[in-house]
């Protein structure tokens, strides 16, 4: 037996008027999940305390809760001593009992068709991947969508895809995917990282639905515009200055001894319009004896195109980009773009190894740069820490030049086309990535990511700048410090 203390959001709407925490101590055997330690204070110690299951076992999804602020089940969830329970991000009825039923009503039903039709094995198997929804709306309540729009989200998007490729089904699935929200969600993942079963609904969901709303013409105007300047240009956003890749020479040789050679693939966003920041990522990389090679016939990652169903030309992308490395013989290719980045490690298949910046100077190591009298927040782009797993890497390198104040992981609203699609709903998301800058009282804004460097600019008064800039800053300081500067 184990002895643990945690603490519960408690709300009575008979008589509190806000939720409020409070601490139990109980007794449980060693491995106890969370529901075993909701049941011990039920017994044991409080039994107004509510809460929701059934299975016990992971089946039935009644049990989700918010264990230190994360969507789990509640019997899955190992109990830990200090953990703070609390209820889904939803309408809360009583302690840890949320309202389901509004979102679960939302959920489309099969509408079978008049004649009989068995589904074939290719039909199941094409729908496997999205039928295992317990429907626990550990999705929902993690969605930034659902907080600023209409969007029924991601479990919803994951049944109408689900409906889609069922052939007993007689709705018109897509067009009601488009109304309920389709083009509102932000690819930013956070449904897929809490699914108690995996589903990778925007991958597998939204992007599929995203594509058919193209075969049907039903692609909102701003994205077809990104489509077709891509396909004339090779470019997602127009010219507006010189580019980066017009900037630097094919080979960047480092300042000091050879650690490591990369290809660079630098995207759209750093060749045309955080320029400044792929500027000082190189030299921070030439300081840290990192060779960089920049292929100049490098075009979109098609990116943009694969987030919104646009998939005409996105092989013929893949091709010449990759072609541009292996021409070279290149055997990694390092991004700075969290977008780019997931893309080529996601959606490309590439003869050679893919690594973002902050993976190649955390694995190669980088001289300590002077610290800065400043204190920083860091704002985690979803395509970086999501999509690619790079969580701690960003924060390593930048403990060694500020002090970091954290934050909530939440979406800046930048991506899936959402800036250029809905730009009520990227402004929205923005200004609540703002309202979380402010709480920090940090000074400044670091990133990773072009798109959220770009967008969180308009959103706070905070200077927002990119973990590179920020590590050459402290290599000037440490310059100026030592009298070589
Ligand atoms: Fe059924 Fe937890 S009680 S999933």
């Amino acid at each position: 037996m184990k002895e643990l203390a945690v603490r519960i959001s408690r709300f009575d709407p008979d008589k509190d008027k806000a939720p409020h925490l409070e601490t139990y101590t109980v007794k449980v055997n060693e491995g106890a999940r969370v529901l075993n330690v909701l049941h011990a204070i039920h017994d044991e110690i409080d039994p107004t305390l509510s809460y929701r299951y059934s299975c016990s076992s992971g089946q039935c999804g009644s049990c989700a809760v918010r264990v230190n602020g994360e969507p789990v089940l509640a019997c899955m969830e190992e109990a830990k001593d200090g953990i703070t329970i609390g209820p889904l991000n939803l309408d809360v009825k009583k302690d840890l009992v949320t309202d389901l039923v509004p979102r679960l009503e939302q959920i489309a039903s099969l509408i079978p068709k008049k004649e009989t039709v068995l589904p074939k094995k290719a039909d199941i198997d094409a729908m496997k991947p999205l039928k295992d929804c317990i429907e626990c709306l550990c999705c929902v309540s993690v969605c930034p969508a659902v907080d600023v729009t209409k969007f029924l989200g991601p479990t919803a998007m994951r049944q109408e895809m689900r409906l889609v490729l069922d052939p007993r089904d007689s709705g018109d699935r897509v067009p009601d995917a488009v109304r309920d929200g389709l083009f509102t969600c932000t690819t930013c993942q956070a449904c897929w990282k809490v699914c108690p079963k995996e589903i990778e609904i925007p991958a597998k969901a939204i992007e599929k639905l995203r594509a058919h709303a193209n075969r049907k013409g039903l692609t909102l105007p701003r994205h077809l515009e990104v489509a077709a300047l891509i396909k004339e240009t090779g470019r997602s956003v127009p010219r507006t200055g010189t580019t980066f890749l017009e900037q630097v020479g094919e080979i960047l040789e480092p300042y000091r001894p050879v650690k490591a050679t990369v290809g660079f693939f630098i995207g759209c966003m750093y060749n045309m319009r955080q320029v400044q920041s792929a500027l000082d990522a190189m030299e921070v990389l030439r300081r840290n004896g990192i060779r960089v090679i920049i292929p100049k016939e490098q075009v979109c990652c098609g990116s943009p195109l694969i987030r919104t169903g646009q998939l005409a030309i996105v092989d013929s992308l893949k091709q010449r980009n990759i072609g541009t490395f292996t021409t070279r013989k290149i055997d990694t290719v390092m991004t700075m773009c969290a977008g780019c980045g997931s893309t080529l490690k996601n959606d490309y298949k590439t003869p050679f190894k893919v690594m973002d910046i902050n993976e190649v100077l955390t694995k190669f190591g980088i001289e300590p740069p002077a610290r800065l009298p400043i204190k920083a927040t860091y704002h985690d782009p979803c395509h970086l820490m999501r999509g690619q797993g790079i969580r701690d890497q960003p924060r390593e390198l930048i403990r060694q030049v500020v002090d970091l104040v954290e934050m909530p992981s939440i979406c800046c609203g930048s991506g899936g086309g959402v800036r250029s699609g809905n730009p009520e709903e990227a402004a929205a998301l923005g200004s609540r990535r703002g309202e979380e800058i402010k709480k920090t009282g940090a000074e400044i804004v670091i990133t990773s990511c072009p798109f959220c460097e770009f967008h969180i600019m308009g959103h706070t008064d905070k200077p927002v700048k990119n973990i590179a800039t920020v590590l050459l800053e402290g290599y000037w300081e440490k310059d100026r410090l030592s009298g070589k500067k």
